[in-house]
């Protein structure tokens, strides 16, 4: 059986990064899938940065993320749609895992590296992170994984649990593979200092106000060649060409490409340009989160009923796994 699996932080608004780089494939692969697409919100993974998580905002975000990928276009009666923490399965299996996991392995997670980077002292939490998407993964026996670029140390460790399981226990999984929007691997954020990510505060949210994504583009950096205005810039060093590629239309992008280089179009207009792609495409999901928002016995029955969903799959994979690590059964 063929199953799709991802997860996504409860970060609030999503930004859109993650948006490109995964959700949209979370849509894509929900209308092959059905059902058999599973989503689900990482509340477990979001406490483990005590720091930035929250425990007064964490419920709110986290149906504000449902919220967000719903308005987006997951259907939560087509797919399967839960929280995380909803399924206790999720913990088991990465328990197991992290007794095959040799530390040395978690500790060369680069992200590992860069978070860890910020405590005096590292919660163990941080270290087992990769542990704990393995078994969401695994708990569903999932062989694809829509996820952004960022994401494929830890699929690749995933692969790697899974050949240690299989090794110790029997063969019981296969190895996932990644699945990448190849055209948008890695968003870069508004301020041009590398990816767009929550934690460097340099993203556009998909439910932000348009008018506080205008102040926002407005101070975006461009081709830092193009001093003033006649000077003829390249579109392929400028962050809101690459932008223009996700929202714009091709008749659009090859204007702008053409009248960069030729001082045809300032920076400012170009980005007033952007800006009526972004609101052509941003607009129908800001409206439809409006809706859901007014709704949220909607959003909450939704995630119930997900639940139930994962459940059936992680109990019957959970009993499987506990016959293999030699788990009493009374
Ligand atoms: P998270 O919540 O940080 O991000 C959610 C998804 O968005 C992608 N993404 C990006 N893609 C392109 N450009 C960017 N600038 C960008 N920023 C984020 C991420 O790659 C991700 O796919 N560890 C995961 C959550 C997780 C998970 C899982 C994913 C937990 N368990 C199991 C897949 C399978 C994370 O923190 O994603």
């Amino acid at each position: 059986m063929s199953r799709v699996f991802s997860g996504i932080q409860p970060t609030g608004d999503p930004h859109i990064g993650n948006y490109f780089g995964a959700m949209r494939n979370y849509v894509t692969l929900g209308e092959q899938y059905g059902k058999n697409s599973i989503y689900c919100v990482v509340d477990l993974h979001a406490i483990t940065n005590p720091a930035a998580s929250d425990p007064a905002a964490l419920a709110q975000q986290t149906l504000d993320m449902a919220v967000a990928n719903f308005a987006a276009g997951l259907d939560p009666s087509k797919v399967t749609f839960f929280l995380q923490s909803q399924v206790p399965e999720h913990q088991e299996l990465a328990w197991i895992f992290t007794c095959i996991t040799p530390v040395g392995e978690l500790e060369r997670m680069t992200q590992y590296k860069d978070k860890s980077a910020q405590f005096e002292s590292v919660p163990a939490g941080l270290l087992m992170y990769p542990a704990l998407m393995a078994a969401d993964i695994l708990l569903y026996k999932a062989d694809t994984v829509p996820v952004g670029e960022d994401q494929t140390q830890h699929i690749e460790l995933t692969r790697e649990i899974a050949r240690k399981f299989n090794h110790h226990f029997g063969q019981t999984f296969d190895e996932p593979k990644a699945v990448y929007n190849k055209d948008a691997l890695r968003i870069p954020g508004v301020d041009g200092q590398g990816k767009m990510s929550k934690s460097k505060g340099n993203t556009i949210g998909i439910l932000e106000p348009l008018d506080d994504i205008w102040q926002k583009l407005r101070a975006a950096p461009t081709d830092p060649a193009r001093v003033r205005r006649t000077d003829p810039g390249n579109p392929h060093v400028c962050l809101i060409f690459d932008y223009h590629k996700l929202f714009s239309d091709l008749d659009t992008i090859q204007m702008v490409d053409r009248e960069c280089r030729t001082a045809g179009i300032g920076c400012v207009d170009c980005k007033k340009k952007l800006l009526e792609g972004m609101t052509a495409h941003l607009t129908p999901i800001q409206q439809r989160a409006e809706e859901l928002r007014a709704d949220p016995d909607y959003v909450r029955d939704a995630l119930r009923q997900g639940t139930k969903e994962a459940r059936a799959i992680a109990g019957s994979v959970m009993e499987e796994v506990r016959e293999k690590v030699g788990f009493l059964k009374l």
